[in-house]
């Protein structure tokens, strides 16, 4: 027995060892820690159970039959993070490179089938090469069973992927069918096809952190939705990104406790909008004040910045909170917010996390690049967003609701629950020195008139009250109590029971 004992430690031994310690000292080089080693700071410690730790790849082509490598270049498993369970694959770069043979994929797969089977989400950790080179097209069969995994997982369970390394190539297919990417500084990339393609095809020279570092893909193209400075600091915040999530679509956010009272008063926020109505002030204060121990983490920071996105929780309970940024192009939506904002909405309602949405909006962008851009198609992702959403919904207007971008953001006419409106918010079809110009077009040059014209469409429009006569609004709310008020709207909606029309699916405009 003990012989039997000795022989599978040391073909564990072996498996643990991955790619070999010269390959692993590479890794630690470069400032990555090794598959094993991330996992290690994700899970609970002692949670993780592995599976398949002695599968190996079955190619015999290029010399392969004499190089194998017990585990096949991925450690897959599941464990558990702050006690939820979770399934995940951590590619291992020592071995071929993290590159995804048949069996690799193979590995992947079943994780994922599990996690489906038990309704626990899936974190990815890449980290690879791409396409196992020596097993042609195996390894492309293998990546598009991982593919028709996400999307039949998609909307189920979460998928998060967490790229710490290369992600290039097709490969890339896979995390951007996930829910959420995140992505490393420094040391890991993600494109379709690398520098050197691009050289040859269009002549263009470029380094891989440029065409898709860490910060082209969380402030250009909108990729990934954060970056973290390490492995470690990554690992770490996905560990504290896990605990705002539910297990799958049929299951509540797991509630946190907070020392955080609901019915605590922020006298400060009576003045956190300036008496001037065109001076922008930072919408992340309302956040940070209206969310338990001001604890918000946010999505896509560094990308289309007037609209803010991210999760918090209220009474210890997860919420998605989508605010306009009145610091960055006066909170206007434009093509890169509305997409944005869409699709956290709609990762919210398929996860069951109700949607506080904080408003002042003057409108969409004008322009013929927003135009050209199809801000129409772009701008009605959010709408459509919104109105099909049946999670509870609860919106509060601090300042401006502007014309369709009023209705956009949760209105009550797109099915909001619970609408509320600071005593100065403005709800008017536009602002008054533009309503003006174009009402009392014929007054223009006469300045006392346009100002008379002015104050009198102020005085009527520009307030809170028609809407709330109509009710349109719930109720017009003192800023100091916007925590409890919204507290208090989100208990009261915690049963909201709503069903759309059955369909196959709807057709949002793509
Ligand atoms: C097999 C691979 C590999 C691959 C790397 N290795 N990529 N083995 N298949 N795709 C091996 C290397 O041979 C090497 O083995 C080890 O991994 C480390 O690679 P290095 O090149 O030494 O590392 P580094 O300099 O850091 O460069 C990393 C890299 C580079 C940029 C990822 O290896 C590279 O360009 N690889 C090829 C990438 C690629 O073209 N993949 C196919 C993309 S197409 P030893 O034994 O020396 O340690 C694709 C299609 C997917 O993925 C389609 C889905 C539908």
């Amino acid at each position: 027995m003990k012989e039997i004992l000795d022989q599978l430690e040391d073909r564990r031994a072996r498996a643990r060892l991955g790619g070999g310690q010269k390959r692993i000292d590479a890794q630690h080089k470069r400032g990555k820690l090794t598959a094993r080693e991330r996992i290690e700071v994700l899970l609970d410690e002692g949670s993780f159970e592995e599976f398949d730790m002695f599968v190996e790849h079955r190619a015999t082509e290029f010399g392969m039959e004499s190089q194998k490598i017990p585990g096949d270049g991925v450690v897959t498993g599941w464990g558990t993070i702050n006690g939820r369970k979770v399934f995940l694959f951590s590619q291992d770069f020592t071995v071929f490179g993290g590159s995804l043979s048949e069996t690799h994929a193979k590995k992947i797969s079943k994780i994922m089938d599990m996690a489906m089977k038990v309704g626990a989400p899936v974190i990815g950790l890449n980290d690879s090469g791409g396409a196992r080179i020596q097993e042609g097209v195996d390894s492309l069969a293998g990546y598009a069973d991982v593919f028709t995994r996400n999307v039949l997982a998609s909307g189920v369970i979460p998928q998060i992927s967490v790229i710490m390394g290369p992600c290039a190539g097709g490969a890339v297919y896979s995390p951007a069918m996930t829910d959420f990417i995140f992505m490393v500084k420094d040391t890991s990339y993600m494109f379709v096809t690398g520098p050197d393609v691009v050289k040859t095809v269009t002549g263009e020279v470029v380094t891989a952190e440029d065409l898709g570092g860490a910060k082209t893909h969380t402030s250009k193209s909108s990729v990934a939705d954060k970056a973290f400075e390490n492995d470690v600091e990554t690992l770490l915040q996905m560990r504290r990104f896990y605990d705002f999530l539910p297990l799958n679509n049929k299951e509540l956010p797991p509630q946190r406790p907070s020392f955080d009272e609901p019915d605590r008063v922020e006298m400060s926020l009576d003045t956190l909008v300036p008496d001037n109505p065109n001076k922008p002030y930072d919408m992340h204060e309302l956040i940070e004040k209206l969310v338990d121990e001001g604890d918000f983490f946010e999505i896509q920071p560094d990308f289309a910045k007037n609209i803010i996105v991210g999760f918090g929780r209220i009474e210890g309970a997860s919420v998605g909170v989508v605010a306009n940024q009145p610091m960055v192009l006066a909170g206007c939506l434009d093509i890169a917010a509305s997409r944005k904002a869409a699709r956290f909405v709609r990762f919210c309602d398929c996860f069951n996390i109700p949607i506080v949405t904080l408003v002042d909006v003057p409108g969409f962008l004008p322009g013929t690049a927003q135009e050209y851009g199809g801000l129409i198609k772009q701008g009605a992702k959010l709408l459509f967003a919104y109105t099909e959403a049946t999670v509870p919904k609860v919106t509060v207007i601090t300042r401006k609701a502007y014309g369709g971008a009023y209705d956009v953001m949760s209105s009550k006419h797109i099915r909001g629950d619970v609408n509320y409106a600071w005593p100065r918010a403005e709800i008017a079809v536009m602002g008054a020195k533009g309503a003006v110009e174009i009402i009392f077009r014929k007054d223009i040059g006469d300045d006392e008139k346009i100002a008379s014209h002015t104050k009198d469409y102020e005085d009527r429009f520009a307030n809170p009250f028609i809407a709330a006569q109509r009710g349109f609004i719930d109720e017009v709310i003192l800023p100091h109590n916007t925590r409890v008020r919204v507290a208090r709207a989100l208990s009261m909606l915690k049963d909201k029971a709503v069903e759309n029309p059955w369909k196959k699916h709807d057709n949002i405009p793509l």
